[in-house]
């Protein structure tokens, strides 16, 4: 089996980023959404990425030409899987939805397809179960921004077969991918790792230990990161940061229990870049604008 067709369903902040990196690894790409507006801002983004990689001198003008060709949408999930190789599933961290998905994707892609989730914490095992066909599914963890972050961490389920990680490596080193193999555990490596970090720099910054600018230039320049977690925090977006996190705390304890000036933030709307303020405000008038 190979893979040639690659479908992302969600194109939000990862899926759009899924979507260039496929469409530039010679996969055949359809990119679903329920709205319309997300799939319009999602291919202005992939034209900026693939106009940029051109300037750079990155693509040629007849290959950014071919990867925008390569390039579909639909707001119809069944029809978009009907003839898939791979569902790459990247809507909102909550379960229920992500069980939507997936279950309909298992029932209308072909046999021979496989089945992955870019979900930062939930259980692939779990996730596995929905798509009727477990051995063929794993989570392909991608990071944020997708076209600049060179990791694909693969979080084998109970049941996933050795093929499907091979055939999910493949792919991941043809979008220009190095991966990693985990085993299944709440969090995986990383967004454990990172959503401890981030809920502690939000902790420091409600005890009023130091501004969100020195916290953030603190751990970059002390620690050599090369972002500051509150920075990432609004990248990542705070309503998926705070998803995690009661992921987190509901599998692995208390000292996942997210800081209350997240929950605060995320009922005020504040979410990160997405939403044009977070820790950060980006808006023209904001002084931590940033480009
Ligand atoms: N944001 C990050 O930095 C980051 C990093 C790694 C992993 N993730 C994971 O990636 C996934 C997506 O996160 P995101 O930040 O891109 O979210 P997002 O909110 O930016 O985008 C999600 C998209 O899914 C769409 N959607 C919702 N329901 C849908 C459905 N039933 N069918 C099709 N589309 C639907 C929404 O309209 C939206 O466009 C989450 O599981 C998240 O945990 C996020």
């Amino acid at each position: 089996m190979t893979i040639n067709d690659i479908t992302v369903v969600g194109a939000g902040v990862m899926g759009r980023g899924i979507a260039y990196v496929s469409s530039l690894g010679g996969f055949r790409v359809t990119l679903v959404d329920v709205s319309t507006a997300q799939l319009s801002a999602a291919c202005d983004h992939i034209e900026r990425l693939t106009e940029q990689a051109v300037d750079r001198g990155k693509l040629t003008e007849a290959s950014a030409a071919n990867l925008l060709d390569r390039l579909n949408t639909s707001t119809d999930l069944q029809s978009a899987v009907a003839e898939t190789d791979c569902v790459i599933e990247a809507v909102p961290e909550k379960h229920d939805l992500k069980q939507d998905v997936l279950e309909t994707a298992g029932r209308y892609a072909p046999s021979k397809a496989i089945f992955a989730s870019n979900t930062s914490t939930i259980s692939p095992t779990e996730l596995a179960s929905y798509t009727g066909r477990p051995a063929q599914f794993a989570v392909m963890h991608f990071f944020n921004p997708v076209h600049k972050m060179r990791l694909v961490e693969i979080v084998k389920g109970l049941e996933t077969a050795e093929d499907t990680v091979q055939l999910i490596k493949q792919a991941a080193e043809k979008m220009g991918k190095e991966t990693v193999e985990v085993n299944e555990f709440p969090g995986f490596v990383t967004s454990r790792i990172s959503a401890l970090v981030g809920n502690e720099a939000f902790h420091m910054l409600q005890e009023g230990v130091a501004s969100a600018e020195d916290i953030d230039k603190a751990i970059k320049l002390g620690l050599n990161y090369p972002m500051g977690p509150l920075e990432l925090g609004d990248l990542v977006g705070l309503d998926t940061r705070l998803n995690n996190l009661r992921y987190l705390h509901k599998t692995l304890g208390d000292k996942f229990r997210p800081a209350p000036l997240l929950e605060a933030y995320v009922k005020a709307g504040r979410l990160g870049r997405k939403s044009g303020r977070g820790v950060y405000d980006y808006t023209d008038q904001g002084r931590g604008w940033r480009t």
